[in-house]
């Protein structure tokens, strides 16, 4: 049985490409990348797969089994880009594809939704056998802006007092592997999140915990937060689109309680402080 693993050069599939090698399914694992040097410390085999191109896709999914198609990251034209591999795989006779969602996405106010869903009603109407892991926020979404915290003395955001269940990359690539691999798991959506909720606050109480600085949440409105990331940087749509996501939290589209994520994996969810503590350490 071959699996292929899309987005295998991203950080999300580096994970899951790692989680099958545990499971002793190298041979079996094939990467499909837009850059195979990339891959090469990967140790599996990887071939070229971009999704922008559509007549690359059948021929680089010859003998593949089951799919794992993690989403793209150029906002806008992914359910364009997720629809030309979905009809490749088909015409290629791939048997099964698991996709990457995102978390409530048929209720999500969040501007990623519309894509996600477009790309379950494209994958649905394939007729292919699939899974759906809808996938809430990575902890490390917010982890990776402690540097930053640290240094301006405060956490910003957003997110008033929504609750975030978040979990680690590895929790998601975890339940990857879980399907992949295990039974039972035909035509289904899981919606995924982490066993503990947050809110920012408290996760700025956890840095200020671990650091031994006072590092307090600072909620600003939307349009302020973001004004600050695009001073830093950030490019303007994105940085509207990652304050509008804050707004989002706000309203509990960050929120889900219901410990599918732990369930699939067999175990608990990766705590927020232990991302916290593996965030602070890489920044020695
Ligand atoms: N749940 C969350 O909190 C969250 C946060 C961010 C993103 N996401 C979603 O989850 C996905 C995986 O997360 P991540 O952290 O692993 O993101 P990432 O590190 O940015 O990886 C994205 C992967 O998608 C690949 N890709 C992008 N466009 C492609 C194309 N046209 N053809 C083929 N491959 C393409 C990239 O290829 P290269 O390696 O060649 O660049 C990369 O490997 C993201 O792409 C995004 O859809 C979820």
């Amino acid at each position: 049985m071959k699996i292929g693993v899309t987005g295998a050069t991203g950080q999300l599939g580096r994970l899951v490409v790692g989680k099958l090698k545990e499971e002793g399914l190298e041979e079996y694992v094939v990467a499909l990348v837009r850059t195979p040097e990339k891959a090469a410390d990967l140790g599996v085999e990887a071939r070229e797969f971009d999704y922008n191109n559509p007549n690359q896709l059948v021929g680089a999914l010859n003998g593949i089994d089951k799919l794992v198609l993690i989403s793209g990251n150029e906002l806008g034209q992914r359910a364009t880009q997720h629809a030309n591999v979905i009809e490749a795989a088909k015409k290629a006779g791939v048997k099964g594809i698991v996709y990457t969602s995102l978390l409530h996405a048929d209720t999500s106010t969040l501007s990623l939704a519309p894509e996600h869903l477009a790309t379950e009603k494209t994958l649905k109407a394939s007729g292919l056998p699939y899974t759906i892991l809808r996938n809430g926020w990575y902890t490390e979404n917010y982890t990776g802006s402690v540097a930053g915290a640290m240094a301006a003395g405060a956490f910003i955001g957003s997110a008033g007092n929504g609750k975030i269940s978040s979990a680690a990359r590895a929790d998601f690539a975890e339940a990857i592997a879980a399907v992949v691999i295990g039974e039972g798991h035909q035509d289904k959506t899981y919606e995924l999140a982490g066993d503990n909720s947050y809110t920012l606050a408290e996760l700025a109480a956890e840095i200020s915990k671990q650091t031994g600085k006072a590092i307090p949440y600072n909620n600003l409105p939307e349009t302020e937060y973001a004004k600050i990331l695009k001073s830093f940087g950030i490019p303007e749509g994105f940085a509207d689109a990652i304050a509008s996501w804050d707004t989002g939290a706000s309203n509990g589209d960050l929120l889900d309680e219901s410990h599918q994520l732990s369930k699939l994996i067999g175990k608990p969810t990766t705590p927020l402080a232990q991302t916290v503590k593996e965030a602070l350490a890489g920044l020695k």
